[in-house]
Formats: C-alpha cells, sequence, structure tokens
C-alpha cells in the first residue's frame, strides 16, 4: 500500500472543501500531508504562516493528516517525504483544462508521481478560496464555506486593512 499522498495548494485560506478532500484523501492512505505553497502564481491575502496555520487548526479532527509549508516545486516536495502520490481536488468541469496541465507539467518533472483526483461533497462543487474571500468582503456569511477560525481570521485581517 502506499502510504504517503501529498495534498498541494495555496490554500489562501483552506475551506470546507479542501477538509473535505483531505477526509476523503486519508480514508485511502495512511497518512496525507497538507503542502501549503510559498511560490504560487497568485498574490496571497495570508502570508504563508497564516495559512498553514489556519490549516493546522481545521484538520486537527483528522488523526492522519498534517500541513507543511513547502517551497519550490511540488514534485521535489513529494520526492523529500518519499511519496509518489499527489492529490488534487477535482470539482466541476472548469477545473478540467487547468487540473491536466498541472498533472502534465509534474508528470514531465517527474515520471513517477502520479496525480490522484478526489470529488468533493456536491455542496462544495463551486466553492473556492477567492469565492469565500469576495462574501467576506461584501459583509455575507461564510459559516457555511469555512471554519469559525478561518472565518475568525478573514474578518480580523479584513478590519485591519
Ligand atoms: N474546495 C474548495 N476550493 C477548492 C477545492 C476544494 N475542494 N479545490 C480547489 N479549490 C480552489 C482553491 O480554493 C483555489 O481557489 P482560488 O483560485 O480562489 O484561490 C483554486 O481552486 C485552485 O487552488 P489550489 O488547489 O490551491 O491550486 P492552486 O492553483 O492555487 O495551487 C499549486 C497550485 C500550489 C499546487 C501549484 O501552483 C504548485 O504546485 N506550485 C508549486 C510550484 C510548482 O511545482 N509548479 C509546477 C507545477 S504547476
Amino acid at each position: 500500500m502506499r502510504k504517503i499522498a501529498i495534498y498541494p495548494g495555496t490554500f489562501d485560506p483552506i475551506t470546507n472543501g479542501h477538509i473535505d478532500i483531505i477526509e476523503r484523501g486519508c480514508k485511502i492512505f495512511e497518512k496525507v500531508i497538507v503542502a501549503v505553497a510559498k511560490a504560487t502564481n497568485k498574490e496571497c491575502f495570508f502570508t504563508l504562516d497564516e495559512r498553514i496555520h489556519l490549516a493546522n487548526i481545521s484538520i486537527k479532527h483528522i488523526n492522519n493528516a498534517e500541513v507543511e509549508g513547502f517551497d519550490g516545486l511540488a514534485v521535489n516536495f513529494v520526492k523529500s517525504k518519499k511519496s509518489s502520490i499527489m492529490i488534487r481536488g477535482f470539482r466541476a468541469v472548469s477545473d478540467f483544462e487547468y487540473e491536466l496541465q498541472i498533472a502534465h507539467a509534474n508528470r514531465t518533472l517527474c515520471e513517477d508521481i502520479e496525480t490522484i483526483f478526489l470529488t468533493p461533497k456536491n455542496k462544495y462543487l463551486y466553492l473556492s478560496s477567492s469565492l469565500v474571500k469576495q462574501i467576506a468582503r461584501l459583509g455575507g456569511s461564510i459559516k457555511e464555506y469555512v471554519p469559525d477560525a478561518v472565518q475568525d481570521a478573514i474578518k480580523n485581517k479584513m478590519q485591519k486593512k
């Protein structure tokens, strides 16, 4: 059995949709490492340390999941953990091109690493971190989408900005 799977992403911030994927991954693999990327092509709302902290708080109920930050290529992080599996969430058809592009780029970089796609519950199919931040910015409720600690962190940070 393949023991460790890596779930890389920006997690800016982690949402219930991500947590749903982590819970599913944890039923398949002995351990899932949530890998929070420092280098993404997005301008992040939360710092890397904040994203790691919020992910840690949000998954503390899952025994076989842990969180780590990484810099550089995701495939190198996967190899450094002696893993060969990357998990990605696949929500709707709109994810297809983007996810295929990432999976192929990663396969070109490292032939031995497989990407496994997991789908979240229907209610999270159209959820994204940007959507959550947008709703919060406009004063809407994000209770259904993120854990309480994430909700508080978004509100606090928005008040300071
Ligand atoms: N529930 C809720 N939202 C989800 C989701 C789920 N199950 N699955 C994906 N999303 C959302 C995220 O919230 C995010 O929303 P946003 O765009 O509003 O922020 C979006 O889908 C995609 O996010 P994510 O899964 O974090 O991917 P990403 O494109 O932000 O990050 C990396 C991609 C970090 C994995 C990739 O850039 C990477 O590997 N970087 C390291 C450098 C590298 O190796 N590059 C070469 C390979 S591309």
